[in-house]
């Protein structure tokens, strides 16, 4: 049966942790199907990943439609996020058109924006339409270029500043949330008070579940590998099966992540 969001919250309030991965096309969606993923991102990570791009800034709205057509043509099992490229929400009729693509032609869930402010009226305009929304706050790699790629929140400022971004999303209608590089501490704050499942990458155990990029977890990772990531193909006895199994497994039991993988 497949994933819906009502089981996505269900898992939350029953302290059951979320497997997520980056997935972008056919191949990638069945293994991860086949490890009971349960939720699959196809990220704008694909810039990277799929394309060799230095950034995700260059992805266009077609090139995000496409990868999660590929990947919604073989997912059986799991919820699929889509990210919004780089300003292709930057206002509310063009959000609205970008979801559009990626719920109508690339059959996304749900779709993934980044921000906090700027990001209310859109969240609240999609949810108001019907489209399931999932915020990203902490480090935003579609900001790269004005801020860098930093851990957030590890001062009073900022850390306050992020849980009242979690909040007002929640408020506006975001229904899940992706928290990057954020003190462990502060992420199960902020998981412990928002009702809507957070999704952590290098933010601790404490979140709701956990979320990778599929080439980090499988050690073929271009340049170096994040702290926050792990080579689950090394781990594992050797396939890709069984490393996407092992990463599913180690999320559940609260064995992924350890302390190396943390920024705090
Ligand atoms: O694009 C992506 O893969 C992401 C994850 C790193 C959360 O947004």
């Amino acid at each position: 049966m497949k994933i819906t969001l009502s089981k996505l919250k269900k898992m939350k309030q029953a302290g059951q942790k979320i497997a997520c991965l980056t997935a972008y096309d056919a191949t990638m969606a069945h293994w991860c199907n086949e490890a009971k993923v349960e939720v699959i991102l196809v990220g704008d990570s694909l810039g990277m990943v799929v394309q060799g791009q230095d950034t995700t800034l260059p992805v266009s709205l077609e090139e995000m439609t496409y990868h999660t057509r590929l990947v919604q043509r073989k997912n059986t099992h799991a919820w699929c996020i889509a990210d919004l490229p780089f300003l292709s929400d930057f206002d509310v009729p063009s959000a609205i058109r970008s979801a559009a693509a990626l719920m109508k032609e690339g059959l996304a869930n749900m779709v993934k924006l980044e921000g906090g402010q700027r990001a209310l009226p859109i969240v609240e305009a999609l949810s108001n339409m019907g489209v399931p929304v999932c915020g990203h706050l902490g480090l935003l790699p579609q900001s790269v270029e004005k801020n860098g790629y930093r851990v957030t929140g590890r001062d009073e400022a900022s850390a306050n500043r992020l849980m009242a971004d979690a909040l007002a999303l929640e408020k506006a209608g975001a229904e899940m949330l992706v928290l990057e590089c954020v003190p462990s501490a502060l992420a199960k704050k902020i998981t412990d008070a928002v009702s809507m499942p957070v999704i952590g990458i290098g933010a601790g155990k404490e979140t709701d579940g956990q979320v990778l990029v599929m080439t980090d977890i499988l050690g073929v990772t271009i340049g170096t590998m994040p702290k926050f990531a792990k080579n689950f193909l090394e781990a594992s006895s050797g396939s890709i099966q069984q490393a996407i199994t092992l990463y599913v497994k180690e999320v559940k039991q609260g064995d992924f992540p350890s302390l190396e993988h943390c920024v705090d």
